[in-house]
């Protein structure tokens, strides 16, 4: 009796939900740009492709995050850390202020957060604060820049570029597209992209998980996309993935040998090789697609969501025609705004100690 009554109540409760769902379910404009603190910012943008941030002062940000590909590198797996290679694709940044959970497995809703991982862990950048501190304050133009954001009076701590990068990241927007105006309903969708849209919000369901602003609901879904051959056939990427698991601290790091996604944070059995939903705007400039790189092309990545994904994915196969498939690729470039032009500023010199004092 108890069980049919609590069934019957989840039954009830699925009814009066599923109207909200549905509602979420929408493609939405991008919000108006975020308010920032300019100081921060131009100082995070001096950072963002500052290479002494670095151990050993080889690489920024703008390595692995390439403004010309959309933050994006353009390979299917990041390389890492001189001497280390990663296990996942480097994302898009553009717009990263809109993600509820960061990282592929959403390890993360903190973006200083994510800038201090990305520059101190040893996989990315190996950077250390006390000696970003040490080399800001040989760099007198960017030092000025440090006291305009943080004031003259407060001792620079290297944790403060964390902060100023993100401030930075704040303000990378896509650029509105065209379909902005559209979906404000002030211009129409040429007929190939519409009927790209009409599928997508339709029949072949992608707006059930990509959706909102940035047509990403920010959840883990399994997709089953295979591992890269690459994982297991270069040891350095088994490593940095294998420190991965043992980090997270995996009940057992070393038998796991394929990305298990967003179960290594969540240790939830249901979240095995689940990924967060990557948004869908920019893709034009931002390929390969998925967690590893795995597809070269959206003609591949739409393929792969009409056969219903790889083993023990969510998705439901779709048996859509050639054109239909042809018409959601034509959507998904339509999403796509141009991209932004980014001024890179010039690497400052160290400054020479004059006299005790410095230049
Ligand atoms: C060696 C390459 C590399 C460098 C250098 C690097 N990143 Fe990353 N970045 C990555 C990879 C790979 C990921 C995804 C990691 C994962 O999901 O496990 C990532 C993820 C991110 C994310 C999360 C994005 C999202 O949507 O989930 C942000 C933000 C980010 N990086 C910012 C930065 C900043 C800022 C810097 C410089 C301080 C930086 N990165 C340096 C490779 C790099
Ligand atoms: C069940 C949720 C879900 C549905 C439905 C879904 N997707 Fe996805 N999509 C994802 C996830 C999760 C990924 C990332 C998978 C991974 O990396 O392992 C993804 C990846 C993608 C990518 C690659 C983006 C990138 O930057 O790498 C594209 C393009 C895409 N989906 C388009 C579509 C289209 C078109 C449809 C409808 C035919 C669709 N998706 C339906 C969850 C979904």
């Amino acid at each position: 009796m108890n069980a049919l009554r609590r069934a019957l109540c989840m039954l009830l409760l699925a009814a009066a939900i599923v109207p909200a769902v549905a509602a979420d379910m929408r493609i939405e404009p991008l919000p108006p740009p975020a308010r920032v603190n300019a100081a921060m910012a131009e100082l995070g943008r001096h950072l963002f492709f500052e290479t002494r941030l670095s151990g050993d002062g080889s690489r920024s940000c703008a390595s692995c995050h390439v403004p010309s590909k959309g933050f994006a590198d353009g390979q299917a797996l990041s390389r890492g850390y001189n001497g280390t290679e990663y296990f996942r694709n480097a994302p898009a940044l553009l717009s990263v202020r809109l993600r509820a959970r960061m990282m592929w497995d959403g390890r993360s809703t903190d973006l200083a957060g994510v800038v201090r991982e990305m520059v101190t862990d040893a996989q990315f950048m190996n950077g250390n604060a006390l000696i970003i501190a040490e080399r800001i304050r040989q760099i007198p133009p960017l030092h000025a820049q440090w006291r305009r954001a943080f004031g003259e009076r407060n001792e620079l701590r290297g944790e403060q570029a964390f902060q100023a990068i993100a401030e930075y990241l704040k303000t990378l927007d896509y650029s509105p597209g065209p379909v902005e105006a559209a979906l404000r309903g002030e211009s129409t969708i040429p007929p190939l992209a519409a009927e790209g849209l009409r599928l997508f919000a339709g029949k072949a369901g992608c707006v059930q998980c990509h959706n909102g602003p940035l047509l990403s609901d920010g959840k883990p879904h399994r997709l089953g996309v295979p591992d890269h051959p690459a994982l297991a056939r270069e040891p350095q990427r088994t490593i940095s993935l294998l420190r991965h698991h043992a980090e997270q601290n995996l009940p057992d790091p070393m038998a796991e040998r394929g990305d298990v996604g967003a179960y290594a944070i969540s240790k939830m059995p249901a979240e095995r090789g689940s990924f967060i939903t990557p948004g869908l705007r920019g893709l034009a400039h931002s390929g390969p697609y998925m967690h590893n790189g795995r597809f070269a092309t959206l003609e591949e990545v739409v393929d792969f969501h009409d056969r219903g994904g790889g083993p023990g994915s969510e998705l439901q196969s779709l048996g859509l025609s050639a054109r239909e498939r042809q018409a959601l690729v034509a959507f998904l470039l339509y999403l796509s705004g141009p991209l932004q032009q980014v001024a890179v500023p010039p690497a400052y010199d160290y400054g020479t100690v004059v006299d005790g004092g410095r230049r």
